[in-house]
């Protein structure tokens, strides 16, 4: 079985510090094949954000590949979000943070998704160019076991792209990467967990996973959680949650039927 543990949002700055240490140990606990990070690991792109996040990185045992958001450019600084949004990023949170990696059955490239600017009012819904799509579903072609996608924003929602989850070229991302054999894409910004497929009409589904905020006080009323996926005989999504106490613990499991069938 490969197990992969998806935390999103983090949103260090915005951190609840009581289950920093929780975290890092439930995940050690796991010993995930990979760790997936999807974006907003900072709340305003700052270096003691991104050194918290480093510092965070580090206490995991588990390769760990992952992808800006939108929060991980220098948010208040427009000449810096304009000319080298990704830098402090690069800088901070590089070799520990690749951008793709082969573990167990998987094979993970990133979706770029998030944004220093964009050309509308809200520039932190993302936007995914059809090149970028096109590219990354072909860094997979030739995996034969599970192919992943993860960005930070999602390019299929509960209820369709409208609101927070409104990605520019969304949709035609999904399709087209779900038509060149994607098996699952991961996404985080919307601080909601969900689990949606797209079926390709020849028996086979791609699916598409976002996550809750697995650290942040900025939890849209969901308690900090963070997903694990599960890839074997019975492929699954488990949510694990912080309760009252600082502790992680599973709740229902989600049947990814069909995931790498
Ligand atoms: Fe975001």
């Amino acid at each position: 079985m490969t197990r992969l543990v998806q935390i999103s949002d983090v949103h260090f700055g915005a951190e609840d510090p009581i289950l920093v240490a929780p975290l890092s140990e439930t995940i050690n606990a796991l010993e995930p094949d990979l760790v997936i990070v999807t974006g907003d690991v900072t709340t305003f792109g700052r270096r003691r954000e991104f050194a918290a996040a480093r510092a965070f990185l580090d206490t995991l045992k588990a390769p760990v590949v992952g992808a800006p958001g939108n929060h991980d450019t220098p948010y208040l600084d427009m000449a810096a979000r304009l000319t080298s949004p990704w830098k402090r990023f690069e800088r901070w949170l590089s070799p520990r943070l690749q951008p793709r990696a082969q573990a167990g059955l998987a094979r993970v490239e990133m979706l770029p998704t998030a944004r220093g600017a964009q050309a509308r009012v809200d520039w932190s819904l993302g936007r995914v160019r059809k090149r970028d799509a096109i590219r990354a579903g072909e860094a997979l072609s030739d995996h034969d076991g599970l192919k992943v996608l993860a960005g930070h924003h999602p390019l299929v929602a509960p209820g369709g792209l409208k609101g927070r989850a409104k990605t520019s070229g969304g949709e035609r991302a999904a399709r087209l990467i779900a038509e060149a054999g994607v098996d699952l894409y991961l996404s985080g910004h919307l601080h909601q967990v969900f689990a949606e497929r797209l079926d390709r009409g020849d028996g086979s589904v791609c699916w598409f996973v976002g996550a809750g905020t697995a650290l942040s006080r900025r939890t849209r009323g969901e308690p900090a959680s963070f997903n694990v996926i599960e890839v074997g005989e019975d492929p699954r999504l488990v949510v694990w949650s912080a309760g009252e106490d600082p502790a992680f613990k599973p709740g229902q499991a989600i049947s990814l039927e069909g995931l790498g069938a």
